[in-house]
């Protein structure tokens, strides 16, 4: 479903390029990449509970929601494309993906976006 420009690299850790911010630290928003084991990476949202879980505690991303297509709040961008994270699958061969905050709302901090306050 996610359309990837990098070639094949079955079995390959998945590279995972996501958009970082912080608003109290006053900084620009900035890319932070991961290395994602391959069993780990069925979707989006494996993708980012492993991150979270493994790599960095402090990601921000809406993860208390209902995991069934049910609630909508857990949007992201994929690779410039609005997607659910609980939905989006990531195909074997993709090598690399980039995970941004969904659409035009206010940024929270990393990929919480303020779903009342579009900008
Ligand atoms: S978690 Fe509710 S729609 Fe994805």
């Amino acid at each position: 479903m996610i359309n990837q420009e990098n070639a094949p690299k079955n079995g390959k850790p998945l590279q995972v390029n996501v958009l970082r911010y912080d608003p109290e630290s006053g900084g620009a928003p900035y890319w932070q990449t991961y290395t994602v084991p391959r069993r780990r990476a069925s979707r989006v949202l494996d993708v980012l509970e492993y991150i979270q879980d493994e790599l960095d505690p402090g990601l921000g991303y809406r993860r208390h929601i209902c995991h069934n297509l049910v609630c909508h709040s857990c949007y992201v961008n994929v690779n410039g494309h609005a997607r659910m994270t609980c939905q989006a699958l990531i195909k074997p061969d993709v090598a690399e993906i980039r995970i941004e905050p969904y659409g035009d709302f206010v940024p929270i901090r990393d990929l919480i976006v303020d779903y009342a306050q579009p900008r």
